[in-house]
């Protein structure tokens, strides 16, 4: 049977202010959001104001709501609405990947120990539905990987540098005013939101809690003309992969750029659209694309997982009953590139094989083998360095 539900919603940005009006063209939709609680009290809102609060317990408190979607920016203050939300027995959405990442394990134990669901699919790759799939679909599957282009802001800096001629900090620019950026933006070009993202991938995958520091990323920050002539020339693009996969018992993942020839699926996919391709042993691989940011793709998602709430659903995580013992490691050989403006800068890091050396006045490039667990004890984020996977 069909749950009423009674919602509590909190923030009203990008994502909260594109559910609002997606719930309003969504008609015979019974989900009724009865109080928004928001921060700012100057800010105009094309909403009666009547429905604003500035208290969270007009919320938490109140009986009537069972629902609390959380779509605020904060992930310390997310954190505490969403338990304090379950623990009060109310269910509870949320997109907010860092939060979640970050609390997987414990957001996990909060969900059985209350017996309430918790949804997040808007939280990984937007409009794409990969958690319910992998909860769902691949229940019974063998999963060996999964693979993806999880972040649309550096997806559209990667495509919109390379195709209209503007700087890096303009494209930059028009992706904050789109609304496809985090606030502190750093975070998608550092390469941190499709970490948090590959974590969520990585629990509901492999049945695996592993806290985001654990797992290797590098960003695209440091891309440079020379290594967008260098993919030019060789025919491929450059993409931000975050991928996990299992092999022999122990699973591997990181979040790195890479250059991507054209026979990769991945190479078509453009501006702010996310790609996750999953490896699976009797099916071998498939691919879904979709709008990964933006304010009506991710609050699609939000919406779906309400919808799904008013039929009772919730997430098993059977994988982590099943094979949650799989070991997380860092013992990988990975071929790179790597460019950097002095040699020097490589200093410290430690290469299995140096395949090509190339210099050119001003910088120089190698395609090198290399140990994950070596890069992580370099830091190459530190470094004058751009390196991508080949
Ligand atoms: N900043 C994120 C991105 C938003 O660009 O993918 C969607 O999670």
């Amino acid at each position: 049977m069909q749950k009423e539900l009674k919602i509590g919603l909190f923030g009203f940005g990008c994502v909260g202010g594109g559910l609002y009006k997606v719930l309003q063209q969504t008609p015979g939709f019974k989900a009724d959001i009865l109080k928004i609680c928001v921060k700012d009290r100057q800010k105009k809102r094309p909403v009666d104001i009547k429905v604003f609060t500035f208290e969270k317990d007009e919320i938490l408190a109140n009986p009537e709501i069972n629902l609390v979607v959380e779509l605020i920016d904060d992930p310390d203050e997310a954190f505490e609405i969403v338990k304090t939300a379950m623990q009060r027995g109310k269910a509870v959405v949320s997109a907010n990947k860092k939060m979640i990442a970050e609390h997987l394990e414990e957001l996990h134990a909060l969900q059985q120990a209350y017996k309430v669901p918790f949804l997040y699919e808007a939280s990984v790759c937007g409009s794409i539905p990969v958690i319910r799939n992998l909860e769902e679909y691949y229940d019974n599957d063998l999963l060996s990987s999964i693979e993806g282009i999880c972040n649309g802001t550096t997806n559209y800096i990667l495509t919109r540098t390379v195709e209209d001629n503007k700087t890096y900090e303009e494209v930059l620019a028009d992706a904050q005013s789109l609304g496809f950026a985090e606030s502190d933006p750093t975070l998608d070009v550092e390469g941190f939101d499709a970490k948090f993202k590959l974590v969520i991938l990585i629990a509901h995958t492999f049945g695996l809690f592993i806290e985001p520091e654990k797992v290797f990323h590098l960003g695209i920050s440091k891309l440079g003309e020379a290594d967008v002539a260098f993919a030019r020339e060789k025919g491929f693009k450059i993409k931000l992969i975050a991928k996990a996969y299992k092999d022999q018992g122990r699973v591997h993942g990181w979040v790195l750029p890479a250059f991507v020839p054209s026979k990769d699926p991945f190479f078509n996919v453009e501006n702010e659209y996310n790609a996750v391709k999953i490896g699976a042993a009797f099916t071998d691989s498939q691919l879904f694309v979709g709008k990964g940011a933006g304010s009506f793709p991710t609050a699609s998602a939000v919406l779906s997982d309400i919808s799904a709430l008013s039929y009772g659903y919730k997430y098993e995580y059977k994988k982590a009953s099943q094979n949650g013992n799989a070991p997380f490691s860092d013992e990988v050989t990975l071929s790179a590139y790597i460019r950097f403006s002095k040699e020097a800068d490589l200093e410290g890091l430690e290469l299995l094989e140096v395949e090509v050396a190339h210099k050119e006045k001003g910088y120089g490039y190698k395609i090198v083998k290399l140990r994950l667990d070596a890069l992580l004890a370099f830091q190459p984020q530190n470094k004058d360095i751009f390196l991508a996977l080949l």
